[in-house]
């Protein structure tokens, strides 16, 4: 499979998100990548579903929602109505991970689990058979525009061992810190989705860049 690209609509300008809503449905772009934090699982607050409602409008591409947020379980069935077409939890957050993943699946959207940069990989052994992604954090969850953790090519590279392992089926996303200098070796060590905010959003020609990932 080709590498997929996921931009992060964090670091998009909100006082004109219709705008770059439409750079990224013209660029090479696969997926939105959609941050929702709460101020209490991480120490920041992005935005909820009444901007979600108006990127699904504009959006023709699906939205990977990354929840950043504490009890995911309550609001599982207003992510989908908001517009999530993937929907992902932290490993962190969720007591009944099962459960949880099953919600979002009976739901109709497609389920990931996010692992903070200290969670091992290993935690995932007996779920990994029943969820769509993996979302490997190479930073710190809360902020856009932090410095890539190294570690995450180890991390990336036994995950994948776990997936062939367990015959899953799950792709491998990788989020915080990502550029042209650290993709190609991300790819290389098996992931799938490569997602990124400020690279994209801070760069003179934001549709190259993007096309610059997806051509790696
Ligand atoms: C961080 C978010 C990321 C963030 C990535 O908590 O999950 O999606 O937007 O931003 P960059 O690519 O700037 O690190
Ligand atoms: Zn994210």
């Amino acid at each position: 499979m080709h590498h997929l690209i996921a931009p992060s609509l964090l670091s998009a300008n909100f006082a004109n998100l219709e705008k770059d809503i439409n750079m990224v449905n013209n660029s090479q772009a696969d997926w939105f990548h959609l941050d929702i934090m709460d101020g209490v699982f991480v120490p920041n607050i992005s935005f909820g579903f009444p901007i979600i409602k108006h990127i699904k409008k504009y959006a023709k591409k699906p939205l990977d929602v990354h929840l950043m947020i504490t009890k995911p379980d309550k609001f599982i069935n207003d992510f989908k109505n908001a517009g999530a077409d993937i929907l992902t939890v932290h490993y962190e957050a969720c007591t009944h991970l099962n459960r949880t993943i099953e919600t979002i699946k009976t739901n109709g959207m497609k389920a990931g689990i996010a692992l903070n940069p200290h969670t091992p990989v290993t935690l995932l052994q007996d779920i990994i058979e029943y969820v769509d992604l993996v979302l490997i954090m190479s930073v710190n969850p809360g902020f856009g525009g932090q410095q890539f953790i190294s570690n995450t090519y180890n991390r990336i590279t036994q995950l994948k061992e776990l997936i062939n392992k367990k015959n899953s089926s799950s792709l491998i996303e990788v989020d915080g810190g990502v550029d042209i200098s650290n993709a190609k070796q991300l790819i290389d060590a098996g992931v799938d989705v490569l997602v990124a905010g400020s690279f994209i959003f801070n760069s003179a020609n934001q549709s190259n860049t993007i096309s610059q990932l997806k051509n790696i």
